[in-house]
C-alpha cells in the first residue's frame, strides 16, 4: 500500500490519463509504495466505455504481429489472477467469461482466409481447431445455415470493460492514489525534465515522473516536444449494443466473429444478456458520430453471421477512438525527455493488454528499465522519423 503524497499537488508518479490503461498504471505504481496522481476529468471513460472487451489473442492474430502476439499472450494468461485481485480489492464483479471464440466463415474466399490464419496459429504453436459448418452449428446452433466453417478457440474470452473501468477507479481511491478530475493543460519541463502539467484550470501538479496514457489524445499534450511526442492517431470504431431475452436461453455461447465481404465483424454475448456487435474502423480524425452506414453495415454482416439478431432491442450505439500506432502496437517506457514516460498506442488490443501494462509500467517506474517482455514496445523505436510524421489535426 502506498503512502499518500506530502501534498495532494505532488506526487512521485502523475498519470496524464484516466482510462484503464492511465489507471492500471497507476493502481501498480501506488501498490508499489509510489505516491500517485492521475489527471483526467472523468476518471474510468474513454474508449473502454465502447470496447467489446474480448480477450481475442489467438483470434485477432495479424501476420506480421508476431512480437505484440507475445505480449499479448503474456497479459491473456494474467487475465484470472488480475481479475480476481481486482474483483476480491473492489467487489466489483469485472464479467469475466471464460466462454472461447468461434471465427467462421461465409463464403469459399473467407474459408480460404481462415485456413491461412488457422495454419499461422499453428506455425505460431496456438490452441486451435478447425470445425467443419455443421459443428460450428453444433456448438451455436443460432449460426446461419450458410456457414462453411470455422476455428474454435476456447482460450480466448471476454470481460466487461465498462466494469473494469469502474473497478480499476475503486482500485485506485482504495490504494490512495489521488484522482484530480481536471483536464491536463500542459506538460511542464525544467531543466531538460519532465516536472508535472499545468491543468487546464491553471493548477500546477508536481511529479518525480509523468505518464502520458491519454489514448488517442496522448499526441495532443501541449508542451511536450516534438521529438518525444507519441505518434497515435484515432481511429474510429462504431459498436452497437443489443439486449438478448433470457426467457429463450442463450441466442450465443461464446464470441463469434467472421469477416464478412472484408469487414470484420464480432458478436460478444454477455451473462447480463447485452449483445456487443462490433466494430467498424475508421481512419476519420477525431470525429465520434455514429453513422446510419455504419450501423447498417455492423447489422447487416451481423445478421449474414445470426439471422435471429433481428429480433432483438437495440439498446445503443456508440463511437469510440482506439489509439492506433504506426505498428499496431503500444508505446510503453521511458522517452527521450527524461522524467516523461508513456503507456499508450494499445490500438485494438487495450483491455487485453491492460494487465501487462500495469505490471511492465509499475516495474519501469520504480527501477527505470523496461522488463524484457516489454523491451520491443519501447517509444524510442520509432525515432526522429515518426516525430516528424504529421500528428492529426
Ligand atoms: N479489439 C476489437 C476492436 O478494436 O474492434
Amino acid at each position: 500500500m502506498s503512502s499518500p503524497p506530502s501534498s495532494p499537488r505532488t506526487s512521485d508518479v502523475l498519470v496524464v490519463g484516466g482510462g484503464i490503461i492511465g489507471l492500471v498504471t497507476a493502481w501498480r505504481a501506488a501498490q508499489h509504495g509510489l505516491a500517485t496522481a492521475v489527471v483526467d476529468p472523468e476518471p474510468g471513460g474513454g474508449a473502454a466505455q465502447v470496447a467489446a472487451g474480448m480477450l481475442a489473442a489467438v483470434t485477432e492474430l495479424h501476420y506480421g504481429e508476431q512480437t505484440l502476439l507475445a505480449l499479448n499472450l503474456a497479459s491473456a494468461r494474467r487475465y484470472p489472477d488480475f481479475a480476481a485481485e481486482l474483483t476480491d480489492l473492489t467487489g466489483h464483479d469485472l464479467g469475466y467469461r471464460r466462454c472461447g471464440t468461434l471465427a467462421v466463415a461465409l463464403d469459399a474466399d473467407d474459408r480460404a482466409h481462415l485456413r491461412e490464419l488457422h495454419a499461422l496459429q499453428q506455425r505460431s504453436g496456438l490452441e486451435s481447431e478447425w470445425l467443419a459448418g455443421r459443428e460450428c452449428r453444433r456448438l451455436e446452433p443460432m449460426l446461419a445455415p450458410g456457414v462453411r466453417g470455422g476455428l474454435r478457440v476456447d482460450g480466448d474470452h471476454q470481460i466487461d470493460p465498462r466494469r473494469l473501468a469502474r473497478a480499476l477507479v475503486a482500485a485506485c481511491e482504495r490504494s490512495g492514489v489521488v484522482l484530480h478530475r481536471t483536464r491536463a493543460g500542459r506538460l511542464t519541463v525544467a531543466g531538460g525534465r519532465a516536472t508535472g502539467v499545468v491543468t487546464a484550470d491553471g493548477t500546477a501538479l508536481a511529479a518525480g515522473q509523468v505518464v502520458l496514457a491519454a489514448g488517442s489524445l496522448s499526441g495532443r499534450l501541449a508542451g511536450v516536444p516534438k521529438d518525444v511526442l507519441p505518434p497515435v492517431r484515432p481511429v474510429k470504431g462504431q459498436v452497437l449494443r443489443l439486449t438478448m431475452p433470457r426467457s429463450h436461453g442463450p441466442l450465443l455461447s461464446r464470441t463469434v466473429r467472421a469477416v464478412v465481404r472484408g469487414n470484420p465483424v464480432y458478436l460478444v454475448p454477455r451473462e447480463s444478456g447485452e449483445l456487443v456487435v462490433g466494430a467498424t474502423s475508421e481512419e476519420l480524425g477525431w470525429d465520434t458520430t455514429v453513422t446510419a452506414g455504419g450501423v447498417y453495415e455492423l447489422l447487416r454482416d451481423a445478421h449474414e453471421l445470426v439471422p435471429g439478431i433481428t429480433e432483438l432491442p437495440l439498446t445503443e450505439t456508440r463511437a469510440g477512438l482506439r489509439p492506433g500506432s504506426p505498428d499496431n502496437a503500444p508505446l510503453l517506457g521511458p522517452t527521450g525527455l527524461p522524467g516523461l514516460l508513456l503507456a499508450t498506442g494499445h490500438y485494438r488490443n487495450g483491455v487485453l493488454l491492460t494487465p501487462v501494462t500495469g505490471d511492465v509500467m509499475a516495474h519501469v517506474l520504480t527501477t527505470g528499465e523496461l522488463p524484457d517482455e516489454a523491451r520491443p514496445f519501447t517509444p524510442r523505436r520509432f525515432g526522429a522519423a515518426a516525430a516528424l510524421m504529421e500528428q492529426p489535426a
